[in-house]
């Protein structure tokens, strides 16, 4: 896997998450993602693995990834100058022009391609609604950078108490759905979609290469059997996943 050194160009927070903007060519689809590390780490081998993250946005010249700080990979990230990334990777959502409406759902760090993914719909003309859910008000500071979606929390101190599906008033009414965000959430995605709803899920496994090569992060699909999130995903149709 070819890893590209960039530079940090612009670090910014974005309550408890940091946002890092970096030039970079393109073409990169909504949902696909890169794996990302701090400069250096190869002469270090530490960590010893690159780390997923999808594109926060992108505008055919800037790229920018959303990230929380959870352990040693995105604390370097976190202070790095400068970052090696291996991009695009995986399949993101499929995204086709559409007088019907969309609704897109994202759980904590997994709001991050519902940026990117927004700037899309809005490219191909498609209404949409966005809802977003964090754990608390820290984390939900990076709302600020959806205007005019709905926000959930699970400690109730911003926007409706409880998911992201909480905040969802009519689910039914949206002809697709696009969610990402963790696991749980999204299998309750999967369970909340009424029938005809197109539902795309953009799942969070652990990740080793990023390329195919090591089955660290595969996911159970319908009829048997496991297939790797990295190279076939991480986007899936819901009805495609045994959850
Ligand atoms: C396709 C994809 C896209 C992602 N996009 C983003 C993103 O945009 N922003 C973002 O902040 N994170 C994203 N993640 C998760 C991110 O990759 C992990 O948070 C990161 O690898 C943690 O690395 P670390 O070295 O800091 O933590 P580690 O030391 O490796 O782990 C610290 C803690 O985080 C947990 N953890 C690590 N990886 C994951 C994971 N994939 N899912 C759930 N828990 C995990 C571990 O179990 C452990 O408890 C994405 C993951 C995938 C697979
Ligand atoms: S991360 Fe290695 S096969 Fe997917």
């Amino acid at each position: 896997m070819k890893f590209y050194s960039v530079p940090v160009v612009e670090r910014e927070e974005s309550g408890r998450y940091t946002v890092l903007r970096y030039r970079w060519p393109g073409p990169v689809e909504p949902g696909q993602f890169v794996m990302a590390r701090a400069a250096g780490c190869p002469a270090t081998l530490d960590p010893f693995l690159a780390r997923p993250f999808s594109f926060y946005d992108y505008d055919g010249e800037w790229a920018s990834l959303l990230f929380e700080v959870r352990g040693r990979g995105t604390a370097l990230l976190d202070a790095a100058r400068k970052i090696e990334v291996s991009a695009p990777l995986g399949r993101g959502f499929r995204v086709e022009p559409s007088s019907e409406r969309a609704v897109l759902l994202g759980g904590g760090v997994g709001v991050a391609p519902l940026k990117i993914l927004g700037r899309r719909l809005e490219e191909l003309g498609v209404s949409h609604d966005v809802f977003v859910g964090f754990a608390d008000g820290a984390t939900a500071a990076a709302a600020s950078d959806f205007p005019g979606a709905g926000v959930a929390t699970m400690d109730g101190s911003v926007g409706t108490h409880g998911t992201v599906l909480d905040a969802v008033p009519d689910l039914g009414s949206y002809a697709t759905v696009y969610a990402c965000g963790p696991n749980p959430m999204l299998a309750a995605v999967k369970r909340a979609v009424g029938e005809g709803e197109l539902c795309q899920l953009s799942v969070e496994e652990r990740m080793g290469c990023g390329n195919g090569s090591c089955n660290g992060c595969v996911v159970p699909v319908l009829g048997g059997g496991y297939v790797r999130s990295c190279v076939e995903g991480p986007v899936f149709s819901a009805e495609a996943l045994a959850w």
